[in-house]
């Protein structure tokens, strides 16, 4: 299997969508009940974004289109954080401008501007609901993956000069959409 693939113990094999797949553009509902498949599917996730060597996966990018994001920052199993339901609250004026990628879009690069920290809700595995203050790079990984949610991708964040330098490849991965 491909690293951008993973079989889940639930029977479904697990593809990276990527652009311009539709499925990338649809909103992902909020998770009513945390079940053992829940935990087993969003378990699964986390696999799979380690074998693609990705720091975040949203559930939607498998066409699970669920509110589940994976984030991990290390590479190191144990570092791996999971968001249930995640909303926020508030995020800082302040914000920076900096590289992103996306396994859902391989090949493009480009600098998107973000809040610098964002206060979030979001529940866990166990049910629980917390709330962070997230900052730098984790800020950055959460609102990108968020957007993954909302049927956004970071290349509708990149400024109008940018889009018009990746058009080309965006041909080749076929679109525009
Ligand atoms: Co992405």
């Amino acid at each position: 299997m491909p690293d951008t693939e993973t079989a889940t113990d639930t029977g479904d094999v697990w593809e990276i969508l990527t652009y311009p797949d539709k499925r990338l553009r649809s909103k992902s509902e909020p998770i009513t009940e945390i079940t053992d498949e829940i935990r087993k599917k969003g378990l699964a996730l986390m696999d799979l974004m380690h074998h693609a060597r990705g720091i975040g996966l949203a559930a939607p990018q498998v066409g699970w289109h669920v509110q589940i994001l994976a984030i991990n920052l290390s590479g190191k199993r144990q570092d791996g954080l999971i968001f249930v339901n995640p909303k926020i609250k508030s995020v800082s004026k302040a914000t920076f401008s900096a590289g992103e990628m996306c396994l859902s879009v391989p090949g493009i690069s480009g600098k998107v501007e973000r809040p610098r920290e964002v206060t979030i809700s979001s529940m866990n595995f166990d049910g629980e609901l917390n709330e962070f203050t997230l900052d730098g790079l984790l800020a950055r990984c959460f609102l990108h993956e968020d957007h993954h949610l909302q049927g956004i991708l970071f290349i509708d964040k990149l400024s109008p000069a940018k889009k018009l330098s990746i058009r080309k490849k965006l041909k080749r991965l076929g679109g525009p959409e």
